[in-house]
């Protein structure tokens, strides 16, 4: 497939921190779980001589792109429409036991925001669309049009952090049906009091739409201890999450992996029996360089978490 209208190729974010986390080296096999438009992992395969790398993404959109950039590779590179839950299915396809290295860069990309028929910008008119994966079942327009009140002022409160959830969730329910992304951020814009300087007042409910539709928060809770499984000794994993709700959930993940142990500190004695699986490379978030954020804004909210396999 050639190069789409108007694609370009996403910016990558953290690639260099990304690939020293990783430790890649000569002959190793490594994922990107979230291949987007191959960034991430031409820097991985770049790294060192005979590195083997599995693809994953569901945007057919994003892995064209990926497949055209990928293309000088060859076989060391294997690209596969499939969401990032399906890792093991995936890797047993290939017949990969265990990994190296797997990265997962959450979130939207540039591609994705940048083209209005995907429905993800409020700065662009286009269809309430969405979907990272065009044939999942639920767009944006199907929540906002058909659930309660409550069900969306519920979203916007706690995938969006949004203040005035309810009171944007009252004014939808009044104006419904709404079709475009122009037509619900005018109407967020009109609806919120309060206005930042430089910050759109629809991004907190683009942003929850965007998680619900795509189910982000449920996948990466399911995916983190699939990756980790999937991991050899020593091997790494390096998740870049870009709001607070992701972090929250990979330093939990993370936490609980390194603690091993489940029981509540009541129970004297361990009954889960569960040890530790992983070591965390370093206590706090990693963040892009000033230079990076200069360079591409994006980055600005970017926090690598890195595990080792033990
Ligand atoms: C920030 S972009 C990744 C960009 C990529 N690192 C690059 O260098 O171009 C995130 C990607 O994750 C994909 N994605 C979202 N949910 C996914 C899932 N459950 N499984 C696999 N990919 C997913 C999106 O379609 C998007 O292309």
């Amino acid at each position: 497939m050639g190069r789409l209208p108007g694609a370009a190729f996403h910016q990558p974010v953290m690639v260099e921190e990304v690939v020293r986390a990783l430790q890649v080296h000569d002959g190793g096999r490594y994922v990107d779980a979230t291949v987007g438009t191959g960034g991430h992992a031409q820097a991985i395969l770049e790294a060192a001589p005979r590195v083997r790398l599995l693809g994953l993404d569901v945007d057919p959109d994003a892995l064209a792109l990926a497949r055209e950039r990928l293309a000088p590779y060859g076989d060391r590179v294997v690209l596969r429409r499939a969401s990032y839950t399906r890792l093991p299915t995936e890797l047993a396809r290939l017949g990969w036991e265990e990994v190296d290295g797997i990265v997962a860069d959450l979130g939207v990309s540039s591609l994705q925001l940048d083209r209005p028929d995907r429905g993800f910008s409020f700065r662009e008119a286009g269809p309430l669309d969405m979907r990272f994966d065009p044939e999942a079942p639920v767009t944006a327009a199907q929540l906002v049009n058909t659930l309660t009140e409550e069900a969306l002022a519920e979203i916007f409160w706690k995938y969006g952090e949004e203040r005035y959830a309810r009171r944007i969730a009252r004014a939808i329910v009044r104006a419904r049906p709404l079709h475009t992304t122009r037509e619900l951020a005018d109407l967020v814009a009109r609806v919120v009091p309060f206005q930042r300087p430089g910050f759109h007042p629809a991004t907190r409910v683009f942003q929850a739409l965007r998680i619900a539709v795509n189910r982000e928060l449920e996948n990466l809770e399911r995916f983190l201890p699939l990756a980790i499984e999937a991991l050899k000794p020593g091997g790494r994993l390096a998740v870049i999450a870009f709001h607070s709700l992701e972090d929250r959930i990979v330093k939990h993940v993370f936490k609980e992996e390194a603690r091993g142990c489940v029981c509540p500190p009541s129970v004297p004695v361990c009954q889960c029996g569960r040890t530790p699986r992983v070591r965390i490379v370093k206590p706090f978030p990693m963040r892009p360089s000033e230079e990076e954020v200069r360079r591409n804004p994006r980055a600005r909210s970017a926090r690598l978490r890195v595990v080792e396999r033990l």
